[in-house]
């Protein structure tokens, strides 16, 4: 076995961990708190899961960076290795025990996203790519539909947190509505990339994410042969929010504002 290989397993192993204690929440007890703004909570089980995420994946990797969603002190640079962690993606979902909840690890080496792992405890489903590898979820191969948008689910993410873009997202999923077969909203970002690196539906997009919701998910679109780019066509950034689409190779995109 590669020292890469391992060194995924061990994350995968690190990540199942955390997703039981997910599952396993006492949400009758259970803090919640608001992190300001609409809609944006963090529970005592998000900062739990990126503590226990921190110290194991810095034991595996001990020259590496951690940036995570609940407080982090480490900025991107584009040298060195990052992990840029989502402990739960779908917190709203995970209040509300909504079960479309996943933990996010992926790992950017010198502005390269080099492996993704992603974890949906509630189905059991551990979705990992490593650069040039290919995308896999529990052992099998992933890839990307090859249907057009006439046969299309289209996935959109509301970017609850800012207002300013509410008109525009449903606009645009409007749009998409009139040309596809249907659209879906998660509440997990990551879990909605899965969902398009695994051929289960056509296209996902969102009008602002940040680096911890796309950094596995777009490594897993890629390696499942789809593409992912912001809303204009250019490369996802890890040093600030973005607009994401990921996508099939095929179908075909709408512009904002069509
Ligand atoms: C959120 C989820 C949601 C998306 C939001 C994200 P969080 O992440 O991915 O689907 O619409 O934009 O912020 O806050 O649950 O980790
Ligand atoms: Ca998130
Ligand atoms: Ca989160």
């Amino acid at each position: 076995m590669g020292k890469s290989q391992s060194c995924l397993e061990q994350i995968c192993d690190l990540v199942r961990e955390c997703g039981q204690f997910i599952k396993d929440a006492d949400r009758s007890q259970m803090r919640i708190d608001s992190k300001g703004g609409r809609a944006n909570f963090v529970t005592e089980y998000d900062r739990k899961a990126q503590e226990r995420l921190q110290a194991g994946l810095l034991e595996l990797m001990p020259d590496a960076h951690f940036i995570g969603e609940e407080g982090t002190t480490q900025a991107f640079s584009p040298s060195g290795k990052f992990f840029i962690v989502d402990p739960i993606d779908g917190t709203t979902n995970f209040i509300k025990d909504y079960r479309a909840s996943c933990i996010s690890v992926g790992l950017v080496v010198d502005g390269t996203a080099e492996l993704g792992v992603i974890y949906n405890p509630y189905l059991d489903e551990m979705f990992s790519a490593m650069r040039g590898c290919g995308a896999f979820c529990n052992g099998s191969r992933l890839h990307v539909s090859s249907e057009p948008l006439e046969n299309a689910l289209v996935i959109f993410g509301t970017s609850p947190y800012r207002e300013d873009l509410t008109d525009r997202s449903f606009n645009l999923a409007c749009a998409y509505f009139k040309k596809a077969v249907d659209v879906r909203r998660s509440g997990s970002a990551a879990l909605d990339m899965c969902s398009i690196a695994a051929g289960r539906a056509e296209l996902f997009f969102e009008l602002s994410l940040s680096p911890w919701d796309y950094a596995a998910g777009a490594l897993i679109v890629k390696e499942a042969g789809g593409l992912v780019s912001d809303i204009d066509g250019r490369e996802l950034a890890y040093d600030r929010q973005c607009s994401v689409v990921a996508r099939n190779a095929v179908v075909q995109t709408i512009p904002l504002g069509a």
